[in-house]
């Protein structure tokens, strides 16, 4: 049985979903696209939960306004702080209040398999929305929709992915995405910040698509370079991030020999990996992408409610 048509499924990872359910998420987020400037009713009955115990703008704002534009309620933490998780209360007890408060959860967690554990406490669907290096399936479902639209197609590109590789939980999610829809892949990385190994050859291994692994930037045949920062809140280290984050940065000379109608795409928040001269660049399609944060994760909210 297909995902989308099961009411009150969690979405936890891009795993829990088959190409068909991301394609019907793609065709409702086309009509959501039209109730973007109408508001709607479809969910006037139900309140919605966003937990985020990590920073977020986007993602939380996103889904914060998504509810609201399909005339649900919204409830909520934007940390850690605010919530009594800083008294010491535990995911698990949290989770278990705020099923009785809320029709649906969305949480983001600093810690991989957060957002599967509160799954398996709530009754209530569970989306996650970022839980540690792990998974952040919204995001890869509004990064291929971006590139769909842009692009006209997934398939067969050729996909860069950039960046701090072993951290960025977009990344990992993304790559299974690309995965599904028979993309080329290169992933790009600072030494030491590459993909997990195990991650990528799950990938191959399911999908047979081509990934090419490599430490320099040659953008001759890229379609969609796809940038992430480096994410200095998961090392161990403060320094080595500071250090890394120094050598690598995108600018208009990388962009010289790159084909005509390349996009290039970031999850933002963007720090110092992409000089802020591209930004206006015919390139730059990012904060275009993080606007289709909202129809996205409407239909990804109506979906899951079976509305
Ligand atoms: C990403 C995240 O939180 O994983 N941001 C987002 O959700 N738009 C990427 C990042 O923080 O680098």
């Amino acid at each position: 049985m297909s995902w989308v048509v099961v009411k009150g499924q969690d979405l936890i990872s891009i795993k829990d979903l088959s190409k068909e359910d991301i394609e019907y998420i793609f065709k409702r987020t086309l009509e959501m696209e039209k109730l973007l400037v109408k508001r709607s009713k479809l969910l006037d009955d139900k309140i919605i939960a966003t937990l985020f115990f990590e920073s977020s703008t986007r993602t939380r704002m996103s889904f914060q306004s998504a509810a609201l534009h399909l005339g649900a309620r919204v409830i909520g933490t934007d940390s850690a702080e605010a919530s009594s998780m800083l008294k010491g209360e535990t995911l698990s007890d949290t989770i278990k209040m705020v099923n009785k408060y809320a029709d649906l959860i969305v949480i983001r967690h600093p810690s991989d398999g957060s957002a599967r554990l509160a799954a398996e406490v709530a009754e209530k669907p569970v989306i996650n929305a970022g839980d540690g290096a792990n998974q952040h399936p919204s995001q890869t479902i509004l990064d291929l929709y971006t590139i769909l639209k842009k692009k006209g197609r997934i398939s067969k590109l050729n996909v860069y992915l950039v960046g701090d590789l072993k951290h960025a939980r977009a990344m990992r999610s993304l790559l299974y995405g690309l995965g599904m829809f028979n993309s080329n892949v290169v992933l790009v990385a600072p030494k030491g910040l590459e993909m997990e190994k195990q991650v990528v050859e799950e990938v191959k291994d399911k999908f047979s698509i081509n990934i090419e692994q490599t430490n320099n930037l040659n953008l001759k045949e890229c379609d969609v370079l796809y940038v992430c920062r480096i994410q200095k809140e998961r090392f161990v280290d403060p320094y080595e991030a500071a250090k890394v984050q120094k050598e690598f940065r995108i600018t208009e000379d990388d962009l010289k020999n790159a084909k005509d109608d390349l996009i290039i795409l970031h999850p933002l928040p963007k720090i110092d990996e992409i000089d802020p001269s591209v930004d206006k660049s015919k390139f730059a399609a990012y904060f275009e992408q993080a606007g289709y944060g909202v129809p996205v994760r409407m239909a990804i909210i109506a979906s899951i409610l079976g509305r």
